[in-house]
């Protein structure tokens, strides 16, 4: 049934990479794509448009856009692809390039030849990590957030609106202020990101501090303010081992929105000692094992990551990518 379709969004190749110290080549980036999307991973984060200065890594995120509307890669299923804009100058600088290839992708429905390009903004549930991250208070990021909605809406170069998806940071855990983050706190900041005309909440676990009993405090408290399941996904890092029990709590709720990144890849930059995502591999396992459809093939998810953690020299973090490569 359709509740048993579950949509994954990889974010890999944006949070799995930003915090690798190595320049990783953008010949590396694009092939890592390819191979997600040949897996059968539909929806992949691609990049950031954040400045170079707090982000290297990300710099070339101009190049993969360009590269994946103009060679877009094989898949059987219709991509879309997104990309972070943490303020206007992030913005207008992704809005040109989509203007330059205006008939190059949608912003509404994707074909197998036409990508769908979305953006994503990212708030936070904290003061000190709001500021570590962005440099702005949680009230002062809010502001830039509704002037960024409103011209990614006004100014979207294509028939039909931007889809913009809105992070919320360090929601079950903050690396400076620990485990009290207020779930209600939280509902207020998705509430207003809402009001403002985002599309989706994306709830992150930055720290994986999360708990099954926190996690389902969280949701029943979104849910007491009004935010509907169908606009929130969830974002899960696994620094303690909890994501899997974190996802089931969560499918229990109702939520079918989740992020994944192969390989276990990744952290954030601005929170110490946070390990990657949890890995597409364990999730995709995990959801089949529950008769849930992914759309994803299993081996070559698993192929992918253990490819991307050799080129990063690496071991592979995910439980699940090891076992199905006997490795
Ligand atoms: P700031 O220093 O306050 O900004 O940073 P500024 O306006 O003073 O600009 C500083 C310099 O950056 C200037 O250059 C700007 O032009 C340039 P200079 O004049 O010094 O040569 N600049 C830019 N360049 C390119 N693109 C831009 C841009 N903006 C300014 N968009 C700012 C404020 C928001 C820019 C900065 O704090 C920033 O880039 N932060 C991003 C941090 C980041 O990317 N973190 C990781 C992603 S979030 C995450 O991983 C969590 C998530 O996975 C969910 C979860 O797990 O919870 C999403
Ligand atoms: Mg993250």
């Amino acid at each position: 049934s359709s509740t048993d379709r579950i949509k994954l969004i990889e974010v890999g190749p944006r949070d799995g990479l930003q915090n690798e110290k190595g320049i990783i080549p953008f010949e590396t980036k694009i092939e890592l794509i390819e191979r997600l999307a040949k897996a059968g991973l539909t929806n992949i984060e691609a990049g950031s448009f954040v400045s170079p200065k707090w982000v290297p890594q990300m710099d070339n995120s101009s190049q993969i856009l360009t590269h994946l509307l103009t060679s877009p890669p094989k898949s059987s299923s219709p991509l879309t692809f997104s990309f972070l804009t943490p303020n206007q100058r992030g913005l207008t600088n992704a809005l040109d390039l989509l203007s330059a290839n205006s008939g190059k992708y949608t912003t509404s429905s994707p074909t197998p030849s036409t990508p769908a390009v979305e953006i994503a903004i990212f708030a936070a549930a904290t003061e000190s990590f709001s500021k570590k991250n962005l440099n702005s208070s949680v009230a002062q990021s809010l502001e830039t957030y509704k002037h960024v909605i409103q011209s990614a809406k006004e100014h979207s170069p294509s028939s039909s609106p931007l889809r913009v998806r809105a992070y919320i940071s360090v929601v079950l855990g903050c690396p400076f202020e620990g485990y009290d983050v207020s779930p209600h706190r939280v509902a207020e900041i998705a509430t207003e990101l809402l009001e403002m005309g985002a599309d989706e909440i994306a709830l992150g676990d930055t720290t994986g501090m999360g708990t099954a009993p926190r996690t389902k405090e969280l949701l029943t408290c979104l849910r007491a303010a009004g935010v509907r399941n169908e606009d929130v996904a969830m974002h899960f890092h696994d620094t303690y081992g909890q994501a899997l029990v974190n996802i089931a709590v969560a499918l229990e709720h109702g939520i079918r929105v989740f992020d994944v990144s192969v390989g276990g890849l990744g952290g954030c930059p601005y929170s110490p000692g946070a390990t990657g995502n949890v890995a597409t591999e364990d999730v995709v396992y995990f959801l089949e094992s529950l008769g849930m459809d992914t759309g994803v093939d299993l081996d070559a998810v698993a192929d992918c990551g253990e490819w991307i953690s050799k080129e990063l020299g690496r071991a592979n973090a995910s439980t699940v990518g090891r076992a199905v490569l006997g490795a």
